[in-house]
């Protein structure tokens, strides 16, 4: 089992929202979060000044499948839905997961996200 996180502009929740019904995902997670990435959240840094991160307003969704064909096609699909081609556009992180557990039923690993 693979857990996606993903973080991208808010704008482009509903974007990615509906790029991952269409790959069929079987939940997902979704936070509002703040961060920065390598232009530590400006886009224009004042040349030779020490500037502090700036935090900008993003939306974060957590994904797990269960196979590394449905995590390619999850990849694939929210980096579509989330491109601009701007900075800022976000990141995808993918990790193998350990163990699941669907609580109503105490079934665990796949069965439990399928
Ligand atoms: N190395 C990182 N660790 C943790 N979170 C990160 C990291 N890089 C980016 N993020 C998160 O992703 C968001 C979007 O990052 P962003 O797209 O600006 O990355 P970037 O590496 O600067 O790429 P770009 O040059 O396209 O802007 C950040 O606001 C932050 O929440
Ligand atoms: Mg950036």
């Amino acid at each position: 089992m693979i857990k996606i996180e993903a973080i991208v502009r808010e704008e482009k929740l509903e974007d990615v929202k509906e790029a991952l019904n269409e790959v069929e995902v079987t939940g997902i997670t979704v936070f509002q979060v703040s961060g920065c990435g390598t232009q530590k959240g400006y886009t224009e840094i004042v040349r030779g000044q020490e500037v502090e991160f700036m935090l900008r307003p993003k939306v974060k969704f957590e994904i797990v499948v269960s196979n590394e064909e449905w995590e390619q096609k999850a990849i694939t699909a929210i980096q579509k839905a989330a491109y601009t081609g701007n900075a800022g556009d976000g990141k995808i992180f993918s990790y193998d997961l350990r163990s699941v557990m669907r609580i109503r039923t105490m079934e665990t690993g796949t069965d439990a996200i399928n």
